[in-house]
């Protein structure tokens, strides 16, 4: 492990000189938060806007002064005179910090440009050019104005929001469901800014029975997704967005043939863990009883498997909508008239791209400086044409300088996702849209039958089929679970992996990393069974290799080489 991690790191070091930007000669330069709106990032640190560009603050101006680098001189200065050190303020209070390394501090970050008093408020000096306004519902949106549109406003009651780092918190509530309307627009409802990481409203399966009265309007925990029914995304808001309003030859179709419940699913984000926070955020829908000519739906795109290791400049995540995949979710031609891009805080850079016949056709979003909370909204007035069989590529870039360990896929903002969302038209009978990508295995249509190179992988975890349970009884028989390799084990195993489809290569890993996410405890079990011997035998395969080799007397490797390759084995094994 040591070797490769020192290896990335002489690489990184070569990609690092060839990237300038202002943010990373700075310490935590990519983390300064915005004085006064909770989960808003300050990325341009010398400027008034936070954004960055057009006229410097105090501290703008000392940097300049400095010749744009971190002098000591810059970093014992309080630029913006509230008693702490600009060093202080980003994390390196002895001036040691030098880049491309981690500041002394990751926590506590303050903007050493603007005047803070230590309750956290911004000091009169200040106040005048900072604007602590949240963005403030929609403007310049028509259909809202049409006297024919209604409203109507979903908010949780207030619920204490728990002391956990994340929490996603789940509503079914009914929609309107005396008519048929298209939902055209909506509108956040912020109550806590404090915890609000973003809002997903899903449309409840109109085909399955309805969730209960008694079920209905209460708060509950919930996973990613808001219930096995609930699962078609039909509008979403993040820090950063004002809402969505979109006019055209589409909506998404509520009430009495289209969707009569829905579910509002919250993401909290409370890494302070404070104990007494409340929220009733929630939505306003605008909705209309003037149909459009086609009902919409949304796509996601994007990759479930992330490991970004520390300290890279720019570390690339891609996710593929593959043909296979495409074609199984859409029958017809699609209209792409939205989308948007969507990571957390290490994410910098995204594109999703279409690519027909294995050639580029065309982008759907390309950010080239990605801000997780100044997210860009796509419209297209000439909605894009995709093809069942079309690949849909999406790209995610990472900066992970801040960061002293490696940083995953997950649910919390100090986790990553790499996530495209594209509305389109006309809706499709799909279950659940997503084509997104373990590793370079497809999750086509969520939570249904998932096939890769023949193995039935879900079936595999989830479904006692024969097939299951014959492989699952051999391995028990044979291989002892947390226990040295038997010779027995041994055996099975190398059969198996030469024949059986679930036992080989990155759909072995998935299997793995779902049954620990699904929490399957019996194939847990079964994977610390087969891994009791996974090691050992790739160790066996390599030396008897390297014995071959030698005997032929063709290719010896040199001493050293083979010292080091032996240690690796030696780890491998450990
Ligand atoms: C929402 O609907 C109510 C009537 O139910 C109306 O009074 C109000 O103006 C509407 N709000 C907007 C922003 O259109
Ligand atoms: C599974 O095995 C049982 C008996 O062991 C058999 O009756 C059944 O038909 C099998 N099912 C399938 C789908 O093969
Ligand atoms: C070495 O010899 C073995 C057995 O004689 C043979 O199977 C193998 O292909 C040879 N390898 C090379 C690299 O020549």
């Amino acid at each position: 492990m040591r070797i490769g991690t020192l290896l990335k790191t002489l690489v990184c070091v070569g990609i690092a000189t060839a990237y300038p930007n202002f943010k990373d000669i700075l310490p935590n330069g990519n983390e300064v938060p915005h004085p006064c709106k909770a989960n808003y990032v300050w990325h341009g640190v010398g400027h008034n806007n936070p954004l960055g560009g057009g006229s410097r603050n105090q501290f703008g101006l000392d940097f300049k002064a400095a010749g744009l680098s971190w002098t000591s001189e810059l970093c014992r200065k309080d630029s913006d005179g509230d008693g702490r050190t600009n060093g202080e303020e980003l994390g390196d209070p002895d001036c040691v910090w030098k880049q491309g390394t981690l500041p002394s501090r990751l926590t506590d970050i303050t903007h050493p440009g603007v005047c803070t008093l230590s309750d956290g408020s911004i000091c009169d000096a200040d106040k005048g050019w900072i604007d602590c306004q949240v963005e403030d519902g929609l403007k310049n949106c028509d259909v809202m104005k049409e006297p024919e549109t209604l409203n109507t406003t979903i908010r949780f009651p207030e619920t204490a929001v728990p002391a956990e780092e994340t929490t996603y918190s789940c509503m079914i509530f009914n929609l309107p469901s005396d008519q048929d309307y298209h939902l055209m627009a909506y509108e956040p409802y912020i109550d806590n800014e404090m915890v609000m990481h973003h809002i997903l409203i899903y449309g409840c399966d109109p085909t399955k029975d309805p969730v209960p009265d008694e079920k209905l309007n209460t708060v509950t925990k919930c996973g990613m997704s808001a219930a096995s029914n609930c699962n078609k995304l039909i509008g979403l808001w993040a820090v950063g967005f004002s809402g969505y309003c979109i006019d055209g030859p589409m909506g998404f179709r509520i009430g009495q043939s289209g969707f009569k419940q829905a579910a509002l699913e919250f993401h909290w984000n409370n890494p302070q863990l404070e104990t007494n926070w409340k929220d009733s955020s929630g939505v306003t829908l605008y909705y209309t009883p003037k149909l459009r000519a086609n009902d919409a739906a949304i796509l996601s795109t994007g990759q479930t498997h992330i490991e970004i290791p520390p300290g890279q400049q720019s570390y690339t995540v891609v996710g593929k909508c593959h043909s296979e995949c495409s074609r199984q979710l859409i029958q017809e031609p699609i209209n792409i008239f939205w989308a948007t891009n969507h990571m957390h805080y290490l994410g910098h850079e995204m594109s999703i791209k279409v690519y027909r016949n294995g050639v580029f056709y065309t982008e759907l979003t390309n950010d080239a400086i990605y801000n997780y909370d100044s997210p860009v909204e796509k419209k297209y007035s000439t909605a894009v044409q995709v093809l069942p069989g079309d690949e849909i590529v999406t790209t995610c870039k990472f900066k992970s300088l801040s960061r002293p360990k490696t940083t995953f896929f997950g649910d919390a903002t100090s986790d990553e996702m790499c996530f495209g969302f594209m509305a389109f038209y006309p809706a499709t009978n799909m279950p659940f849209p997503t084509c997104t990508a373990w590793k370079d295995i497809s999750i086509c249509n969520m939570w249904l039958q998932q096939e890769h190179n023949d193995c039935k992988w879900v079936d595999f975890i989830v479904v006692n089929v024969n097939e299951t349970k014959r492989v699952r009884d051999e391995v028990m028989a044979n291989c002892k679970p947390f226990g040295n390799c038997l010779s027995e084990c041994k055996a099975t195993l190398q059969v198996l992996f030469a024949e059986h489809p679930c036992m080989q290569g990155d759909v072995y890993e998935l299997i793995k990393e779902m049954a620990i996410e699904w929490n399957n405890k019996e194939m847990q079990s079964f994977i610390v069974a087969v891994d009791s011997c996974k090691a050992e035998m790739a160790a066996d395969l390599y030396l008897k290799n390297l014995q071959n080799d030698n005997t032929n007397g063709s290719d010896r490797l040199d001493g050293i080489c083979s010292l080091l390759l032996s240690l690796i084995v030696y780890m491998m094994i450990k």
